[in-house]
């Protein structure tokens, strides 16, 4: 269990004040500008050797991400854009850090910026966020009346942060999709190449990260790399705020360290599963998009990148939505294929035309109206899909069918057998 002292999040359910003077009481803003000294160069190499990876659902190395900006600002202006838009269903991690511990946010900003040579920074915050929008915008205000970001401001790196507000489309959460929106365009991802990091926002070098990613950096160079790479367990290091919704005594988003055993994250910190760990069902551990994984795998799996991709999941988000035996897992993987059907931006056919149809055949796997062979064919089509799209949301909508169909196959095979039973005895 990570222990109170290795905290970054220590405002995290706002039993405190999340104004900068409470901010700075909890050890934000403290030696920034030592920070600073350290150089962009400097920067970069601490968190590379953190080992942090990035909080937004992929997991890409942050520093690795910062070291692929040019190392000179030639004719275009370079850009960090923070991913706010914080729409995977069972997600709710980056909302309690910007209306809790907005400053440090804000001061992740100013220093991820220095280390990539911008001067300017937008946060893109989900349209539904109003509140949240609110508390980062007083920390904004707040931090550029202090001086401690704007120009001439006493750290001495001339730095402007936007906080922007989408219009509420999951699709505006895949980076290049939201930076499209940023402009003022339709939020469609791009095509990539060229990368943000060449082509961005306006056509100019452009990182784009997680709250989460941005928001533990000051801590990480406070307290240095070492500190942060102890926690956890090699490629899969430092503390996360795990989000556990569903059939738990006590949802929660907490911070632990990454590579906690599942059911421990469930037991000590949400009240363990309704009925006892025995009425466990699934556990989608990633947020909707990643493989759901049966009891028998969650007795045991850790929670981190590397051991939940051993299991054909992913830590995706670090969205834990826990199901119990009352769960008709057959009709939340159908909701969660509406979901993705709705979201589709439809630029592309397989996209566009798969989810509808995935959504369309899930829809009748509930009632057990289809033939066994369907099931096959599902598969087949959830692979047309997977990996043959412009973004991520193509593979978002396969892998939950496919974590259905590799664990809970007996269980679709039983309705479709019922339902012809029904129908035949009606006949
Ligand atoms: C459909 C879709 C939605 C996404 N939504 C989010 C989101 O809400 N927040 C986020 O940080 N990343 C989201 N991502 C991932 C981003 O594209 C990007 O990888 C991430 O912001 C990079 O940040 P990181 O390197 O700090 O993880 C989404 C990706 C896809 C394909
Ligand atoms: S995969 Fe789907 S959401 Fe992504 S670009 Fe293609 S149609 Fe749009």
């Amino acid at each position: 269990m990570l222990a109170d002292k290795d905290r970054i999040f220590t405002n995290l359910y706002g039993f405190q004040s999340p104004g900068l003077e409470a901010a700075k009481k909890r050890g934000n803003w403290n030696g920034t500008k030592r920070i600073l000294e350290l150089g962009p160069e400097g920067i970069v190499d601490v968190m590379k050797k953190s080992g942090l990876r990035g909080r937004g659902g992929a997991g890409f190395p942050t520093g690795l991400k910062w070291s692929f900006m040019p190392k000179e600002v030639k004719e275009r202006p370079h850009y960090l854009v923070v991913n706010a838009d914080e729409s995977e269903p069972g997600t709710c991690k980056d909302r309690d850090i910007l209306r809790h511990d907005p400053h440090t946010l804000v001061e992740g900003c100013l220093i991820a910026s220095f280390a990539m040579r911008a001067h300017a920074a937008y946060i893109y915050v989900r349209g539904e966020f109003i509140r949240e929008r609110e508390a980062l915008q007083r920390a904004v205000d707040e931090a550029y009346e202090a001086r401690l970001i704007g120009k001439n401001n006493i750290h001495g790196w001339d730095f402007d942060l936007y906080v922007h507000h989408g219009a509420g489309a999951y699709i505006c959460g895949e980076e290049t999709a939201l930076l499209e929106s940023l402009e003022g365009k339709k939020g469609q991802p791009r095509l990539k190449p060229p990368f943000p990091a060449n082509m961005g926002l306006y056509g100019c070098p452009t990182t784009v990260n997680n709250v989460e990613s941005i928001a533990v950096a000051p801590e990480i160079l406070r307290r240095g790399a070492e500190w942060f790479a102890g926690i956890g367990r090699p490629n899969n290091t430092g503390t996360k705020v795990f989000c556990i919704s569903g059939h738990v005594n006590k949802p929660c988003n907490v911070e632990e360290a990454m590579g906690i055993p599942l059911r421990e994250l469930i037991d000590k910190h949400a009240g363990g599963v309704r009925g006892g760990w025995d009425n466990l069902l699934a556990v989608i551990p990633g947020g909707a998009s990643v493989p759901l994984l049966p009891k028998s795998v969650c007795d045991d799996v850790l929670m981190d990148f590397d051991s939940l991709k051993n299991v054909q999941s992913g830590l995706g988000t670090a969205a834990v939505i826990v199901m119990d035996k009352s769960t008709d897992v057959v009709k939340a993987i159908q909701r969660l294929a509406y979901f993705y059907k709705h979201e589709s931006c439809g630029q592309c056919t397989p996209c566009r035309e798969g989810t509808g149809w995935m959504w369309r055949v899930m829809t009748r796997m509930v009632k057990g109206d289809a033939k066994v062979e369907e099931i096959d064919l599902l598969q087949e089509v959830t692979k047309e899909v997977e990996g043959h799209t412009i973004c991520a949301l193509g593979d978002a909508a396969a892998w939950p069918i496919q974590g259905l169909i590799r664990h809970f196959r007996p269980e679709l095979e039983r309705r479709i057998a019922e339902y012809r039973g029904a129908k035949m005895a009606a006949e």
